[in-house]
């Protein structure tokens, strides 16, 4: 069964938008099977950003994602990484389609509410990040 990790980033805990989020993943019948609160240490954010590091956005994603507490979950489904970068729509809010997640709950970046894994690798990789080995 695959699994992907999906965050429930700064801007989305402030506006209290956790549950309305996490109902849009369970209508879709997506099982969570782990979930945490956590406030980002910017050696963390870094780290978990790394691969972007050297872009023009990456201090001011790292400076977003420390600012407020964030929402962590492992999802678990069939086909689960595809599924949810659709239901969670395009990056830029500008450009997600109403009925996604940033469609409907997102203006512009780097407030997107969101974050889900973009391969089996980086799944894999992001969930040890969180949650350690199985
Ligand atoms: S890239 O360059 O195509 O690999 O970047 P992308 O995959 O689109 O985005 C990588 C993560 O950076 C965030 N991002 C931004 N943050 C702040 N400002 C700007 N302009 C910006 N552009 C992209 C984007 O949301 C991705 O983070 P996650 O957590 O995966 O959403």
């Amino acid at each position: 069964m695959e699994r992907t990790l999906v965050i429930i980033k700064p801007d989305a805990v402030r506006r209290k938008l956790i549950g309305k989020i996490i109902e849009r993943i369970e209508n879709k019948n997506l099982d969570i099977v782990k979930m945490k609160m956590v406030k980002l240490t910017k050696e963390e954010a870094e780290e978990f950003y790394k691969e972007h590091k050297g872009k023009e956005f990456y201090n001011s994603l790292v400076e977003f994602m420390t600012s407020e507490r964030i929402v962590v979950m492992v999802i678990e489904g069939e086909n689960c990484i595809n599924i949810i970068r659709k239901l969670i729509g395009k990056t830029d809010p500008a450009e997600a389609e109403p009925g996604t997640i940033r469609g409907d709950f997102a203006l512009k970046l780097p407030e997107n509410v969101v974050h889900a894994s973009d391969s089996k690798e980086s799944a894999e990789r992001e969930i040890k990040f969180f949650f350690g080995e199985e």
